[in-house]
């Protein structure tokens, strides 16, 4: 293992799939006020794959993430440099409808925040947002969300009970079924289950093994046991720059850079 170039632009090695990159993270630079918070990120994600990110506190994860559906929009005083792009289609560009965006880019934060109204309501809020009224389409759309995220068979008979009367972890896989009821492309988790305990969780990651396939996945996670349990590929940043991006396995057994041995063996972080 070398570290010749210790910020060199990430080395790709990850066989593509044949439908190619879902997203296209290129030359991506971002800035809150002065400081720089990302640095040259160039990142393909990989349809229907999962794709894990790591790295220590602060190192620009969730910045990441959020830029992936304009979250950061929100936030004041941020500048950001390069491209992401969505099917060539570029996120940043001029006239993008960002509502729509971050329909087809789903996101389950580390919290549950289901909204205080009832499971059925959660689930179809964003349709009737749209103006979607009709009964069955509003009713085929709670089903196969709750199905998609394992939550029907708990849930079907309580369908008007407040969301706020679920398990934590049932209302992560209700948060997961809101994100799907839209049926976006890409589905971006922030720490999905650090709220949860050891069976939620599991839950929660045979969900992603299940989704994986018809949504592209990105997920920061803190677990080391959970990145490599879970997601096809990972991505290590290190203070705002990526590091190093491949095959999970790899990522896990043999890195390239003696940094990322270092992160993933928990010599740092
Ligand atoms: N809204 C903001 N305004 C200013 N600086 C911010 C803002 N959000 C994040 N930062 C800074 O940007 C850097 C990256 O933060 P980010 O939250 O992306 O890290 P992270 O990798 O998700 O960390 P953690 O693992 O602790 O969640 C940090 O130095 C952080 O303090
Ligand atoms: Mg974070």
């Amino acid at each position: 293992m070398t570290d010749t170039l210790e910020f060199e632009p990430t080395a790709y090695h990850i066989k593509k799939s044949n439908e190619g990159p879902a997203l296209d993270i290129a030359d991506f630079n971002l800035w809150y006020g002065e400081k720089q918070a990302l640095f040259d990120n160039n990142l393909e994600i990989q349809k229907g794959q999962v794709t894990a990110l790591i790295g220590p506190s602060g190192c620009g994860k969730s910045t990441l993430l959020r830029c992936l559906n304009r979250m950061n929009d929100l936030v004041d005083d941020l500048r950001i440099e390069g491209r992401i792009t969505v099917d060539g289609f570029d996120i940043y560009g001029r006239g993008v409808d960002v509502i729509a965006l971050r329909k087809r880019m789903g996101m389950v934060f580390q919290k549950p925040n289901p909204f205080a109204m009832s499971i059925y309501d959660n689930i179809t809020y964003p349709l009737r947002v749209d103006g979607v009224s009709k009964k069955s389409i509003l009713d085929e759309t709670v089903e196969r969300a709750l199905q998609q995220s394992a939550l029907w068979n708990e849930v079907k008979d309580r369908l008007n009970d407040s969301a706020l009367g679920l398990s934590g972890g049932q209302q992560q896989r209700l948060c997961i079924a809101r994100a799907v009821a839209s049926d976006p492309e890409v589905l971006l988790m922030d720490e999905p289950c650090s709220a949860l305990d050891p069976i939620a969780t599991a839950r929660i990651e045979e969900l992603i093994e299940e989704l994986k396939g018809t949504y592209s996945i990105v997920m920061v996670t803190h677990s080391m046991a959970q990145a490599a349990r879970v997601s096809d590929n990972t991505a290590f940043m290190y203070l705002g720059r990526l590091i190093e991006y491949g095959e999970t396995d790899t990522i896990f057994t043999n890195p390239r850079k003696s940094r990322t041995n270092d992160y993933v063996t928990g010599r740092f972080g």
